[in-house]
């Protein structure tokens, strides 16, 4: 049976949450406490779930309570746990051979998902694509090839070193690409000082508009930025290498631009000859019910930055890039491990999945879910805004409509009293809840998802 077909039943057997022990249980609380004293006190865990196993959307932690998972290990596991095609892949590649380098070496099936990901890039003409592990390599590298690419005579001749990112965006937190991120100041604490050169801007965040427009008197300010005020007064337009823009910021709130954001910053761009590096580290993989979020607002940008969900859960990431952006020199840059045969092997079985129905199950169950919680603000005074495309959702709290003062701790407690009911959700940005579930949910599941917050927001808002 397909994904589609089972959106037609009505109860899968084991599909829903059952909680056998209070939380955490014994098991669980025994591990957090090793946890505890051995582990980085940089994460940061927002309630105890131990996780044993998954099985499509659903998690069965040490003590044998079953979870409904809405977070897919942020945002990774776009096939969900343990699908049956994926460990195939991954079983017979990891017989063959486990691991050789294929910045050094040669192996096919590197070269099968680069072609791959190559046509399906949202990018026009020939592409190359850069093998690394996680979302922060593929921005580092992206970073480094905007240098470059300026640094070896290309476009204009002069070299280029500058780059704009922008508020609430987050690109990862290796030295480079925590230059890029804009999101959390606790981020950036104490790392200082980071790489030069980085000019933040606000983002198209509507909700919050840092022009004060509403949608009817928006004059795409937030990009009108660029050249009435940062090339005008501090950035010469010439010094500018490129524009590192997350297409729907992720941990930014789950963010919706609208497309004019797009166009104007495509023109931009193209007027001054910067680059745009689209970071769909987090929006790409069919998550948003295309296979890019670029894609639902006309973007084609230079580069664009893959992790996450690629290999539904294997360590891999991606740049791809114009192939006359990416002319750096044997040597210029490589990583050990990027492009490990087995995560490929997970990521080529994850794009077939893909493509076969989980982009299609991920735009049917968004639309139902979105249409449903589009009636929050009516309903619940605490939501001030809901907004997402595909299963890449988010729902905003707030202490009053009017004023739209956020409200992080009622978004914690929305957190905590879904983990209670069984329902794994996570928080983004400042006070928002995200809902990034594995693409192959259920209809059933997606019901009760939204029947489950519903009622969280109810006893949240007493
Ligand atoms: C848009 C975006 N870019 C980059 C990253 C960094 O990825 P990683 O944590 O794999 O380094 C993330 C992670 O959340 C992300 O959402």
């Amino acid at each position: 049976m397909t994904v589609l077909d089972s959106l037609a039943r009505t109860h899968v057997p084991g599909a829903l949450p059952k909680l056998v022990t209070a939380l955490p249980g014994p098991r669980a609380a025994e591990i957090i406490a090793r946890d505890e004293a051995v582990l980085s006190p940089s994460y940061t865990r927002g309630y105890p779930l131990v996780i044993e196993r998954g099985e499509g959307a659903v998690i069965t932690d040490v003590d044998g309570n079953r979870f409904l998972d809405f977070n897919a290990g942020i945002a990774v596991l776009a096939a969900g746990h343990a699908h049956p095609r994926l460990t195939k892949a991954i079983r017979e590649q990891a017989e063959k051979f486990l691991h050789y380098s294929g910045t050094d070496f040669y192996y096919q099936n590197m070269v099968e998902l680069a072609e791959k990901l190559a046509a399906l890039a949202p990018i026009g003409g020939r592409k190359r694509v850069y093998f690394g592990n996680s979302g922060t390599e593929a921005l580092e590298a992206a970073f480094k090839l905007s240098r470059y690419h300026f640094s070896q005579g290309q476009g204009d001749g002069r070299g280029r070193d500058k780059m704009i990112a922008f508020f609430g965006g987050f690109h990862g937190r290796t030295m480079g690409a925590l230059s890029l991120t804009g999101s959390k100041s606790v981020q950036k604490k104490g790392f200082g000082p980071l790489v030069p050169g980085v000019q933040h801007i606000p983002y198209a965040y509507c909700y919050r508009c840092a022009y004060g427009k509403q949608p009817d008197t928006c004059a795409v300010e937030c990009v009108k930025v660029i050249e009435d005020t940062l090339i005008k007064h501090i950035l010469p337009a010439e010094e500018i290498a490129a524009i590192v823009v997350e297409p729907i910021q992720g941990e930014g709130g789950y963010v919706v631009p609208p497309v004019k954001f797009f166009d104007e910053l495509q023109s931009v761009a193209r007027r001054h000859g910067i680059l745009i590096i689209a970071d769909e580290v987090q929006s790409g993989m069919g998550r948003t019910g295309k296979m890019w979020a670029s894609q639902h607002f006309g973007l084609e940008p230079d580069m664009i930055t893959i992790a996450k969900g690629i290999a539904s859960g294997m360590p891999l990431s991606a740049l791809v890039a114009r192939a006359d952006v990416m002319t750096w020199k044997p040597g210029a840059h490589a990583s050990t491990y990027g492009g490990n045969p087995v995560a490929i092997a997970s990521s080529l079985a994850t794009i077939e999945l893909l493509e076969e129905e989980l982009i299609e199950n991920a735009r049917v169950l968004g639309e139902f879910m979105l249409g449903r919680m589009r009636e929050w603000p009516r309903r619940f005074p605490t939501v001030g805004d809901v907004r997402g495309k595909g299963l890449m959702l988010g729902f905003e709290l707030v202490k009053d409509q009017n004023t739209k003062e956020r409200a992080p701790q009622l978004r914690d407690r929305i957190e905590q009293l879904a983990f209670e009911r069984g329902l794994l959700v996570l928080g983004a940005g400042q006070n928002s809840i995200r809902l990034c579930p594995p693409l192959v949910i259920s209809r059933d599941q997606a019901e009760f998802a939204l029947d489950t917050l519903e009622e969280c927001l109810r006893l949240a808002q007493n």
